[in-house]
């Protein structure tokens, strides 16, 4: 289960959230429980995360490692401050900030090669979908994620997907759990055409968009969909620690 604050809270804030957050999800040891803060608070969190089973994770980076890159975060610098995993190719990054897929691949790779889990995401927009060239949309963004990763040595724990339609991104409007495992399940498949069944078999794919306490159960049971990312409900600790305890009650 991952948290993905989005561009929310102050220092304080995170310290707050984290100190409620933790005692709350103790028991949930069957779950991978990750929050992606904004980089101004990322330290706080990965610092309070240190001696439990959290990530702490960076909602973006860039994949060159120092240098003229004015205003961008690296690799180094993110495992310097104790980040374990990073999301790439959010939609919101991709519409609102240019990122193109040769930049999510570039980033992917980068990431798996510094250990960093990247968590990549992709998704049609309501358009696309409409049109239906949702798996067109889906399937292209997914093949691009590997145009710089060796395919003869990738496993399935260097990297998460995560399946966000961009019209459930926010909107309360929740993709059913039919559609959900129908568009993850095909993934699945095709990863296993890419790089092989092991892999595909292995690597987790998580669904995000409107997940919230009272859906991440249904959700969570499809067969392929292995955890949520979660954006508005994640940012109270009590509703996040319910989905994470929910998730728990699923695998169990
Ligand atoms: P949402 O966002 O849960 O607010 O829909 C999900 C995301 O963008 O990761």
């Amino acid at each position: 289960m991952a948290a993905n604050w989005k561009m929310n809270k102050l220092v304080w804030e995170a310290e707050d959230y984290m100190t409620r957050l933790l005692p709350q999800i103790s028991d949930a040891d069957e779950v991978d429980v990750a929050v992606f803060a904004p980089f101004t608070c990322l330290g706080t969190v990965a610092r309070m995360v240190q001696d439990t089973p959290v990530m702490a994770g960076a909602q973006n980076f860039y994949y060159q490692d120092s240098g003229a890159y004015t205003g961008e975060i690296s690799a180094p610098m993110l495992e310097d401050i104790g980040a374990g995993a990073v999301i790439i190719g959010h939609s919101e990054r991709r519409a609102l900030f240019g990122e193109t897929d040769e930049m999510v691949a570039r980033k992917t790779a980068r990431a798996v090669s510094a250990k960093l889990l990247p968590v990549v995401c992709v998704g049609e927009t309501k358009e696309e979908r409409d049109a239906g060239r949702m798996w067109e949309k889906v399937s292209e963004q997914v093949r691009a994620v590997f145009d710089f990763l060796d395919a003869n040595r990738i496993v399935g724990d260097d990297l998460v997907f995560a399946y966000e339609p961009v019209w459930a991104i926010g909107t309360g409007d929740v993709a059913s759990p039919a559609d959900a495992q129908e568009t993850i399940g095909r993934m699945r498949v095709l990863l296993g055409e890419l790089i092989g069944e092991d892999f595909a078999g292995e690597v987790r794919i998580l669904y995000g968009g409107s997940i919230k306490p009272g859906n991440v159960g249904e959700i969570l049971a499809q067969k392929d969909v292995d955890g949520g990312l979660v954006g508005g409900a994640s940012l109270g600790a009590e509703s996040f620690a319910e989905m994470v305890n929910g998730a728990e009650a699923v695998v169990e």
